[in-house]
């Protein structure tokens, strides 16, 4: 049975997917018995080269939505607007809509959602985290029955790529970030990436998915890597660790709390082995145990793979009648507060070397109530350096150790603070 399909976006992942969709139209009729036809791509530019044949593109994007042969509707435009307006119209016509926009999902997911599930229309988003990687169908469907503990991402291709080159070749922060843009890894304005807010949105996605709740991005607590040099990477490894940029998301009875900030992680864990642009997510559960997806986050291709998959899935629902928006119920609840996660730090501090300064940082770490796993000092004469790792302390008193630290005349320069993921 026929499907037409009008995607909104012929770039990278649109391009793809509108070849991906004229020559595999026969295999994927034999595989599912749905004949999917491209009718139509909306793009911005008419007068732009593109790999799909050109008889196709049209940049009335409204008119693909509103076509009668459009069944359904992929959008792989990016960005809020005019993406929003253009999936509601196609939901509000009763068009089941896939997506690969985790910034239109993370920010708007909840009225995208609801507008679906009242039209009784299907909205996938498979590609919106993790690229190729299966993931958002895994959370909500087939680990529908477990309560998920915890989940942990490498979600940003273009972030790992840097910590690992840096890792790899000992190299600075901004040379491998120029490279990066060089190679097209990075975006000529990589803030997006390096500040941990692609991250952020892919995170509250995760843990809504995970958690069964609303999970709004401005409650993401985000740091990006550009704190992070070549010294502190250097001396992680010495000890075992490689730097990560995660996204970690905690449920419990305590509430759900959603983060990204650069981490250490042991080598022996499985997202140390997850290098380059690659990404991950780690789920625990109390039945499951520990999984790991693993793959491609990112790339033309492999995106549109996911994405077409979504495609499908949408399409067999559709000749079904059988549409299912949402694959999970989320309900309002409020975060914990980051304040009160429990983390260990990792701190490197540049002191005074003389006799009791030792004692001195120490006291500091005490009178805020936070203990210390270990310390190493490199150095002597002059200023030394010391690298501390805590043991887990909240949030609130791992900063109150780092101000009485700050304030004492012995410490020259606090150079690095990273978090631990959590050994203990
Ligand atoms: N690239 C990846 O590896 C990847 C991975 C996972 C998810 N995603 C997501 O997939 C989506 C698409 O990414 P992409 O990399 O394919 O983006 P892209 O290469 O920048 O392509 C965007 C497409 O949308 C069109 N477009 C954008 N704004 C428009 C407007 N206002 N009116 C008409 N057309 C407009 C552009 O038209 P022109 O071509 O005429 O400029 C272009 O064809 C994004 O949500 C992204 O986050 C991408």
């Amino acid at each position: 049975m026929r499907v037409g399909i009008g995607i909104l976006g012929g770039g990278t992942v649109g391009g793809s997917l509108a070849n991906q969709l004229l020559r595999e139209a026969g295999a994927i009729s034999a595989k599912s018995g749905i004949d999917v036809e491209l009718v139509a791509v909306g793009v911005r530019d008419l007068a732009k080269k593109r790999d799909f044949p050109a008889g196709y593109a049209t940049d009335d994007l409204e008119g693909v939505v509103d076509d009668d042969r459009v069944d359904l509707v992929v959008e792989l435009m990016g960005g809020i607007d005019p993406a929003r307006s253009l999936l509601k119209r196609a939901l509000e016509a009763g068009k089941p809509v896939v997506t690969a926009n985790k910034e239109l999902m993370a920010n708007h997911g909840e009225e995208l959602i609801e507008l679906a599930a009242g039209r009784g229309v299907s909205l996938l988003f498979e590609a919106a985290v993790g690229g190729a990687i299966p993931i958002i169908r895994p959370l909500s469907e087939s680990l529908a029955g477990e309560r998920i503990d915890r989940v942990i991402g490498i979600v940003n291709g273009t972030t790992n790529y840097i910590l690992t080159a840096m890792e790899d070749e000992g190299r600075a922060y901004a040379d491998v970030l120029a490279e990066a843009q060089a190679l097209g890894f990075a975006e000529a304005d990589p803030t997006a990436d390096v500040a941990g807010h692609d991250s952020a949105a892919k995170a509250a996605i995760l843990a809504g998915l995970a958690f069964g709740v609303w999970v709004s991005v401005a409650d993401v607590h985000t740091e990006g890597i550009h704190g992070i040099d070549e010294v502190a990477i250097e001396m992680a490894n010495s000890l075992g660790y490689s730097v990560k940029l995660l996204a970690i998301a905690d449920g419990g009875e305590r509430g759900h709390v959603a983060r990204v900030h650069p981490c250490l992680i042991p080598m022996g864990h499985q997202l140390s082995s997850v290098r380059g642009s690659s990404n991950a997510v780690f789920l625990e559960g109390p039945n499951l145990g520990q999984l790991l997806f693993s793959g491609p986050g990112a790339g033309g291709q492999p995106t549109a793979t996911a994405v077409l998959g979504d495609v499908i899935t949408a399409s067999r629902e559709l000749l079904a009648g059988s549409q299912v928006t949402p694959r999970i119920r989320y309900s309002a609840a409020s975060p914990r507060s980051f304040d009160d996660v429990e983390n260990q730090w990792y701190l490197r501090l540049i002191v005074a070397d003389f006799p009791g300064v030792l004692a001195q940082v120490a006291g500091a770490f005490g009178a805020a109530d936070v203990s210390i796993k270990s310390v190493w000092q490199e150095g002597r004469g002059g200023t030394v350096t010391l690298v501390i790792i805590t043991h887990p302390a909240q949030e609130k008193a791992q900063r109150s150790a780092l101000e009485k630290l700050s304030a004492l005349d012995a410490v020259d320069q606090v150079a690095a603070i990273i978090r631990v993921l959590d050994e203990e």
